[in-house]
Protein backbone atom coordinates (compact mmCIF):
# COMPACT_ATOMS: atom_id res chain seq x y z
CA UNK A 1 0.00 0.00 0.00
CA UNK A 2 0.98 3.84 -0.49
CA UNK A 3 0.53 5.57 2.55
CA UNK A 4 -0.35 9.13 1.90
CA UNK A 5 -0.90 11.30 5.21
CA UNK A 6 -1.68 14.75 4.99
CA UNK A 7 -2.54 17.94 6.52
CA UNK A 8 -6.29 18.25 6.34
CA UNK A 9 -9.89 16.81 4.97
CA UNK A 10 -9.49 19.39 1.89
CA UNK A 11 -6.01 18.23 0.88
CA UNK A 12 -7.09 14.70 0.79
CA UNK A 13 -10.12 15.74 -1.39
CA UNK A 14 -7.56 17.60 -3.64
CA UNK A 15 -4.94 14.27 -3.97
CA UNK A 16 -7.98 12.04 -4.86
CA UNK A 17 -9.06 14.57 -7.39
CA UNK A 18 -5.98 15.20 -9.13
CA UNK A 19 -5.63 11.03 -9.22
CA UNK A 20 -9.23 10.78 -11.03
CA UNK A 21 -7.89 13.82 -13.31
CA UNK A 22 -4.96 11.97 -14.56
CA UNK A 23 -6.55 8.63 -15.18
CA UNK A 24 -9.57 10.74 -17.35
CA UNK A 25 -6.83 12.37 -18.99
CA UNK A 26 -5.10 9.64 -19.93
CA UNK A 27 -8.04 7.25 -20.65
CA UNK A 28 -10.93 9.23 -21.75
CA UNK A 29 -12.79 5.73 -21.36
CA UNK A 30 -11.89 5.38 -17.87
CA UNK A 31 -13.82 3.26 -16.06
CA UNK A 32 -14.69 4.71 -12.20
CA UNK A 33 -15.82 3.06 -9.04
CA UNK A 34 -17.73 5.53 -6.92
CA UNK A 35 -18.47 5.75 -3.10
CA UNK A 36 -20.77 7.46 -1.44
CA UNK A 37 -20.47 9.01 2.27
CA UNK A 38 -19.64 12.43 3.40
CA UNK A 39 -15.82 11.81 2.84
CA UNK A 40 -15.89 12.03 -1.12
CA UNK A 41 -17.95 14.76 -1.47
CA UNK A 42 -15.25 17.62 -1.73
CA UNK A 43 -13.23 15.49 -4.16
CA UNK A 44 -16.09 15.28 -6.43
CA UNK A 45 -16.55 19.07 -6.07
CA UNK A 46 -13.02 19.62 -7.10
CA UNK A 47 -14.03 17.43 -9.89
CA UNK A 48 -16.53 19.16 -10.71
CA UNK A 49 -14.01 22.41 -10.78
CA UNK A 50 -11.35 20.40 -13.00
CA UNK A 51 -14.56 19.69 -15.43
CA UNK A 52 -15.63 23.54 -15.69
CA UNK A 53 -12.23 25.60 -15.29
CA UNK A 54 -9.77 23.23 -17.41
CA UNK A 55 -12.21 21.41 -19.64
CA UNK A 56 -11.88 17.93 -18.12
CA UNK A 57 -14.25 15.67 -19.77
CA UNK A 58 -15.99 12.82 -18.66
CA UNK A 59 -18.02 12.19 -21.53
CA UNK A 60 -16.76 8.73 -22.25
CA UNK A 61 -15.86 7.80 -18.49
CA UNK A 62 -18.42 5.11 -16.84
CA UNK A 63 -19.18 5.21 -13.22
CA UNK A 64 -19.83 2.10 -11.00
CA UNK A 65 -21.27 3.17 -7.56
CA UNK A 66 -20.51 0.51 -4.73
CA UNK A 67 -23.90 0.49 -3.08
CA UNK A 68 -27.71 1.23 -2.85
CA UNK A 69 -30.21 1.33 -0.51
CA UNK A 70 -33.18 -1.14 -0.84
CA UNK A 71 -36.76 0.18 0.12
CA UNK A 72 -35.83 3.78 -1.50
CA UNK A 73 -37.16 5.08 -4.72
CA UNK A 74 -34.25 5.96 -7.09
CA UNK A 75 -35.54 9.56 -6.90
CA UNK A 76 -35.58 9.89 -2.48
CA UNK A 77 -33.40 12.54 -1.72
CA UNK A 78 -31.63 9.97 0.28
CA UNK A 79 -30.73 7.29 -2.50
CA UNK A 80 -27.55 6.79 -3.90
CA UNK A 81 -28.59 7.77 -7.10
CA UNK A 82 -29.88 11.21 -5.67
CA UNK A 83 -26.50 11.54 -3.57
CA UNK A 84 -24.12 11.05 -6.76
CA UNK A 85 -26.13 13.10 -8.90
CA UNK A 86 -26.47 15.89 -6.81
CA UNK A 87 -22.85 16.00 -5.68
CA UNK A 88 -20.64 15.03 -9.18
CA UNK A 89 -23.02 13.35 -12.18
CA UNK A 90 -24.56 16.68 -12.89
CA UNK A 91 -22.17 19.24 -12.70
CA UNK A 92 -19.79 16.97 -15.17
CA UNK A 93 -20.40 15.88 -18.18
CA UNK A 94 -20.50 11.91 -17.67
CA UNK A 95 -23.74 9.96 -19.69
CA UNK A 96 -26.00 9.23 -16.78
CA UNK A 97 -26.36 5.77 -19.04
CA UNK A 98 -23.14 5.70 -18.13
CA UNK A 99 -23.65 5.45 -14.67
CA UNK A 100 -24.36 2.51 -12.81
CA UNK A 101 -25.76 1.63 -9.50
CA UNK A 102 -26.57 -1.47 -7.70
CA UNK A 103 -30.34 -0.09 -7.45
CA UNK A 104 -32.84 -3.26 -6.33
CA UNK A 105 -36.47 -2.93 -5.03
CA UNK A 106 -37.69 -6.00 -2.78
CA UNK A 107 -40.31 -6.64 -5.84
CA UNK A 108 -36.50 -7.33 -7.54
CA UNK A 109 -34.56 -10.48 -8.10
CA UNK A 110 -31.58 -9.64 -6.06
CA UNK A 111 -29.46 -12.16 -7.61
CA UNK A 112 -30.35 -11.29 -11.55
CA UNK A 113 -29.72 -7.66 -10.37
CA UNK A 114 -26.47 -8.40 -8.93
CA UNK A 115 -24.96 -10.66 -11.67
CA UNK A 116 -26.51 -7.94 -14.00
CA UNK A 117 -24.38 -5.34 -12.46
CA UNK A 118 -21.27 -7.47 -12.37
CA UNK A 119 -21.62 -8.05 -15.71
CA UNK A 120 -22.15 -4.77 -16.73
CA UNK A 121 -18.58 -4.33 -15.12
CA UNK A 122 -16.60 -6.82 -17.10
CA UNK A 123 -18.38 -5.90 -20.25
CA UNK A 124 -16.91 -2.24 -19.69
CA UNK A 125 -13.62 -4.06 -19.34
CA UNK A 126 -13.59 -3.66 -15.22
CA UNK A 127 -13.14 -1.13 -13.13
CA UNK A 128 -9.73 1.03 -13.11
CA UNK A 129 -9.86 2.91 -10.20
CA UNK A 130 -12.43 2.41 -7.36
CA UNK A 131 -12.89 4.95 -4.87
CA UNK A 132 -13.27 3.90 -0.98
CA UNK A 133 -14.57 5.60 1.90
CA UNK A 134 -14.39 3.54 5.10
CA UNK A 135 -17.06 2.93 7.74
CA UNK A 136 -16.08 3.18 11.38
CA UNK A 137 -16.55 -0.42 12.10
CA UNK A 138 -14.03 -1.09 8.90
CA UNK A 139 -16.99 -1.72 6.34
CA UNK A 140 -15.87 -0.71 2.67
CA UNK A 141 -19.16 -0.67 0.50
CA UNK A 142 -21.52 -1.75 2.75
CA UNK A 143 -19.52 -5.42 3.82
CA UNK A 144 -19.66 -5.08 7.24
CA UNK A 145 -17.74 -6.96 9.79
CA UNK A 146 -17.17 -10.75 9.22
CA UNK A 147 -18.71 -10.21 4.95
CA UNK A 148 -16.62 -12.51 2.93
CA UNK A 149 -13.39 -12.03 1.80
CA UNK A 150 -14.13 -13.29 -1.66
CA UNK A 151 -17.61 -11.74 -1.53
CA UNK A 152 -19.69 -10.90 -4.44
CA UNK A 153 -22.19 -8.21 -5.30
CA UNK A 154 -25.29 -8.93 -2.85
CA UNK A 155 -27.37 -7.87 -0.35
CA UNK A 156 -26.40 -7.10 2.94
CA UNK A 157 -28.44 -6.45 6.42
CA UNK A 158 -26.50 -3.28 7.64
CA UNK A 159 -25.56 -3.10 11.35
CA UNK A 160 -26.97 -0.87 13.92
CA UNK A 161 -23.68 1.08 14.42
CA UNK A 162 -23.84 1.98 10.30
CA UNK A 163 -27.73 2.23 10.34
CA UNK A 164 -26.65 4.94 13.75
CA UNK A 165 -23.83 6.60 11.39
CA UNK A 166 -25.84 7.21 8.56
CA UNK A 167 -29.05 8.40 10.41
CA UNK A 168 -28.08 11.86 9.75
CA UNK A 169 -29.19 11.83 6.47
CA UNK A 170 -32.79 10.99 7.23
CA UNK A 171 -35.08 13.21 9.49
CA UNK A 172 -36.74 12.17 12.24
CA UNK A 173 -39.40 9.67 11.60
CA UNK A 174 -38.90 8.92 8.17
CA UNK A 175 -38.12 5.47 6.75
CA UNK A 176 -33.82 4.48 6.87
CA UNK A 177 -33.42 1.51 4.90
CA UNK A 178 -31.94 -1.23 7.00
CA UNK A 179 -30.25 -3.58 3.82
CA UNK A 180 -28.58 -2.57 0.92
CA UNK A 181 -27.12 -3.97 -2.44
CA UNK A 182 -23.68 -3.99 -1.96
CA UNK A 183 -20.53 -4.62 -4.28
CA UNK A 184 -18.65 -7.70 -2.71
CA UNK A 185 -15.27 -7.20 -1.37
CA UNK A 186 -13.93 -9.62 -4.13
CA UNK A 187 -15.81 -7.32 -6.73
CA UNK A 188 -13.79 -4.24 -5.37
CA UNK A 189 -10.29 -6.58 -5.36
CA UNK A 190 -10.49 -6.55 -9.34
CA UNK A 191 -10.19 -3.28 -9.74
CA UNK A 192 -6.97 -2.31 -11.23
CA UNK A 193 -6.10 0.40 -8.45
CA UNK A 194 -7.85 1.47 -5.62
CA UNK A 195 -7.86 4.74 -3.60
CA UNK A 196 -9.14 4.78 0.32
CA UNK A 197 -9.67 7.97 1.63
CA UNK A 198 -10.18 8.65 5.11
CA UNK A 199 -10.70 12.03 7.22
CA UNK A 200 -11.54 12.26 10.96
CA UNK A 201 -10.57 10.94 14.26
CA UNK A 202 -13.56 8.54 14.16
CA UNK A 203 -11.96 6.45 11.61
CA UNK A 204 -9.04 6.16 12.90
CA UNK A 205 -9.12 2.62 14.60
CA UNK A 206 -10.69 1.48 11.23
CA UNK A 207 -7.89 2.75 9.21
CA UNK A 208 -5.58 1.66 11.63
CA UNK A 209 -6.98 -2.03 11.66
CA UNK A 210 -7.50 -1.72 7.79
CA UNK A 211 -3.84 -0.69 6.89
CA UNK A 212 -1.61 -2.46 9.83
CA UNK A 213 -4.61 -5.23 12.12
CA UNK A 214 -4.54 -8.72 10.95
CA UNK A 215 -6.32 -9.66 7.34
CA UNK A 216 -10.10 -10.42 9.14
CA UNK A 217 -13.49 -10.20 7.57
CA UNK A 218 -14.33 -8.31 11.45
CA UNK A 219 -12.27 -5.35 9.30
CA UNK A 220 -13.48 -6.00 6.04
CA UNK A 221 -11.20 -3.27 4.49
CA UNK A 222 -8.09 -5.08 5.64
CA UNK A 223 -8.70 -7.07 2.97
CA UNK A 224 -7.17 -4.15 0.80
CA UNK A 225 -3.91 -5.78 1.95
CA UNK A 226 -4.01 -8.83 -0.79
CA UNK A 227 -4.26 -6.27 -3.17
CA UNK A 228 -1.68 -5.14 -5.61
CA UNK A 229 -2.43 -1.00 -5.88
CA UNK A 230 -3.76 0.58 -3.05
CA UNK A 231 -2.92 4.07 -2.49
CA UNK A 232 -4.59 5.47 1.17
CA UNK A 233 -4.66 9.28 1.31
CA UNK A 234 -5.34 10.14 5.18
CA UNK A 235 -5.48 13.47 7.20
CA UNK A 236 -3.37 13.72 10.18
CA UNK A 237 -6.43 12.65 12.35
CA UNK A 238 -7.50 9.62 11.07
CA UNK A 239 -3.43 8.54 10.92
CA UNK A 240 -3.78 9.13 14.52
CA UNK A 241 -3.42 5.91 15.82
CA UNK A 242 -1.43 4.32 12.96
CA UNK A 243 1.82 2.38 14.71
CA UNK A 244 4.31 2.84 11.65
CA UNK A 245 2.76 6.76 10.43
CA UNK A 246 6.43 7.83 10.83
CA UNK A 247 7.30 5.24 8.44
CA UNK A 248 4.57 6.09 5.95
CA UNK A 249 5.93 9.90 6.21
CA UNK A 250 9.63 8.70 5.86
CA UNK A 251 9.05 7.30 2.60
CA UNK A 252 7.21 9.68 1.13
CA UNK A 253 10.00 12.30 2.02
CA UNK A 254 12.58 9.65 0.02
CA UNK A 255 10.42 9.29 -2.78
CA UNK A 256 10.16 12.98 -3.13
CA UNK A 257 14.10 13.69 -2.62
CA UNK A 258 14.38 10.73 -4.98
CA UNK A 259 11.85 12.74 -7.89
CA UNK A 260 14.69 15.83 -6.73
CA UNK A 261 17.71 13.86 -7.76
CA UNK A 262 16.11 13.16 -10.83
CA UNK A 263 14.80 16.61 -11.94
CA UNK A 264 18.28 18.24 -10.80
CA UNK A 265 20.24 15.73 -12.77
CA UNK A 266 21.81 13.73 -9.88
CA UNK A 267 20.90 10.42 -11.26
CA UNK A 268 19.59 9.32 -14.31
CA UNK A 269 16.47 7.52 -12.86
CA UNK A 270 13.96 5.76 -14.16
CA UNK A 271 10.20 5.06 -13.82
CA UNK A 272 10.45 2.41 -10.92
CA UNK A 273 13.14 3.93 -8.94
CA UNK A 274 10.59 5.23 -6.29
CA UNK A 275 8.91 2.81 -3.31
CA UNK A 276 6.54 -0.45 -5.31
CA UNK A 277 2.93 -0.59 -3.88
C1 LIG B 1 -21.47 4.42 4.03
C2 LIG B 1 -21.11 3.89 2.62
C3 LIG B 1 -19.64 3.65 2.49
C4 LIG B 1 -18.87 4.81 3.09
C5 LIG B 1 -19.07 4.82 4.57
C6 LIG B 1 -18.39 5.98 5.27
O1 LIG B 1 -22.21 3.60 4.80
N1 LIG B 1 -21.83 2.73 2.24
O2 LIG B 1 -19.30 3.46 1.12
O3 LIG B 1 -17.51 4.69 2.82
O4 LIG B 1 -20.43 4.77 4.91
O5 LIG B 1 -19.12 7.15 5.11
P1 LIG B 1 -18.61 8.59 5.49
O6 LIG B 1 -17.69 8.99 4.42
O7 LIG B 1 -19.87 9.42 5.49
O8 LIG B 1 -17.99 8.49 6.81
Amino acid sequence: MKVLIVENADLVAQMGAEIIRELVDSKPKAVLGLATGSTPIAMYAYLVQIHKLRGLSFKEVSGFNLDEYIGLESDSPQSYRSFMNRSLFDGIDIGLNNTYLPSCGYEDDFNSVASEFENTIRAKGGIDLQILGIGRNGHIGFNEPISSLSSRTRVKTLRQDTIEDNSRFFDEGEFQPFQAMTMGIGTILEAEHILLMATGLEKAKAVRDAIEGPLSAMCPASALQLHKKVTVILDEASAQELENKNYYKWVNEKNKELEAMVSTGHTRGNSCMSEQL
